[in-house]
């Protein structure tokens, strides 16, 4: 295969060069004979969850085309789902660079680009432009300037503006890197934002006529008794989904190593232990009540194997995609 060629002249590029270089390119020879070169045809496996039917269980992570750029060339690559964003109301410009780096002895990056994106009404239209037969999921966020106390406001503005165009919306209260955005994971403030985002979806099902599920994704620091109180909020609040997990703060499994004091979320195979625990334990705790949909570190068959051994009834890639390139989505959805 030519992606270990690929990698090897996007890893001579900082991270973030590397990432904007493909989705440039992706644009340029989508929908051209080029497109071949990305183009997977791969067996249907079809999946329900959620209310919906996936045509096969491997989704692309939220974060890697977060304004919704290459959504046809994604698709072209086979997977089964497509999550874009995170998006905010407003565009905003996210954290200063150098945000991006590959740790690459532990296949891991961090991250803390902090919601760079180019707002809610923009990936609304690149989604309305988009040619895409699988299942699209927006994921939502705030606005870094939004407080925190108005943050529920943020999602409300975009989860009325993306309803019309998503197969599911992504409730993302679990990224590092925007200044108190996981204090919506605990407590009265989750509470409340699930009641208000309920309501919401209640009133976008009337008036547009059109279910559409809501996932709530969380991270992988949490302690145990406040993923039990989490997955009971979420059970209360009649919530369609759960994704675990978002990036880490952890940094004990890449002591040591290049760039493992950068500030922000870790990803990649130092969460996959991590990740796959939250999994099971959120699988015990909801007894079949909700889907999980499960993300951190999955790098091949087996440990897209084991999420779903713990209780996914779905998968996402990230950094594993960015390793292992598009015969990593061939491999997963082939035999899972
Ligand atoms: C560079 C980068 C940017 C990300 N941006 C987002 C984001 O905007 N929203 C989100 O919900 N998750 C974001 N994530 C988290 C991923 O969606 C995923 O939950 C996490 O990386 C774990 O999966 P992985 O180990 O396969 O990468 C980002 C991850 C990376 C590496």
């Amino acid at each position: 295969m030519y992606y270990p060629f690929v990698r090897k002249a996007l890893f001579q590029l900082d991270a973030e060069r590397a990432h904007e270089l493909t989705l440039q390119q992706l644009r340029r020879i989508t929908g051209t004979p080029l497109e071949a070169l990305i183009r997977q045809r791969l067996p249907s496996r079809p999946v329900k969850c959620m209310g919906l039917t996936f045509k096969n269980g491997l989704g692309l992570a939220a974060g890697l085309d977060k304004n919704g750029e290459c959504i046809n060339a994604f698709g072209a690559m086979g997977f089964g789902s497509i999550e874009v964003g995170t998006v905010t109301p407003r565009p905003q410009p996210g954290n200063d660079k150098p945000r991006m780096f590959r740790l690459v002895e532990a296949e891991g990056v961090i991250n803390r680009m902090g919601f760079n994106n180019l707002g809610v009404d923009h990936l609304v239209e690149n989604i309305k432009k988009a040619r895409y037969d699988g299942i699209l999921g927006v994921n939502i966020g705030k606005n870094k300037d939004t407080p925190v106390e108005n943050g529920k406001d943020d999602y409300l503005i975009c989860m009325e503006k993306v309803y019309a165009h998503a197969g599911y919306i992504a409730i993302n209260i679990s990224s590092p890197n925007t200044p108190g955005l996981r204090t919506l994971q605990y407590g009265e403030a989750l509470d409340d934002l699930l009641s208000a985002i309920k309501l919401k979806q209640k009133d976008l099902e009337k008036s547009q006529m059109k279910y559409v599920p809501v996932a709530v994704k969380i991270a992988p620091d949490l302690s145990e008794e406040e993923l039990i109180q989490i997955a009971d909020s979420l059970v209360r609040h009649n919530i369609d989904g759960v994704i675990a997990t978002n990036t880490t703060l952890d940094r004990s499994l890449v002591a040591g190593l290049k760039y493992c004091d950068e500030t922000g979320g870790l990803s990649g195979r130092p969460v996959q232990s991590r990740s796959t625990e939250v999994i099971r334990r959120l699988a015990q705790e909801l007894q079949g009540r909700m889907p999980i949909i499960g993300v951190g570190g999955i790098d091949s068959l087996v440990s897209a194997r084991e999420k779903i051994a713990a209780g996914a009834s779905l998968v996402q890639i990230y950094s594993g995609f960015i390793y292992k390139g598009p015969p990593l989505i061939k491999e997963i959805v082939t035999h899972l």
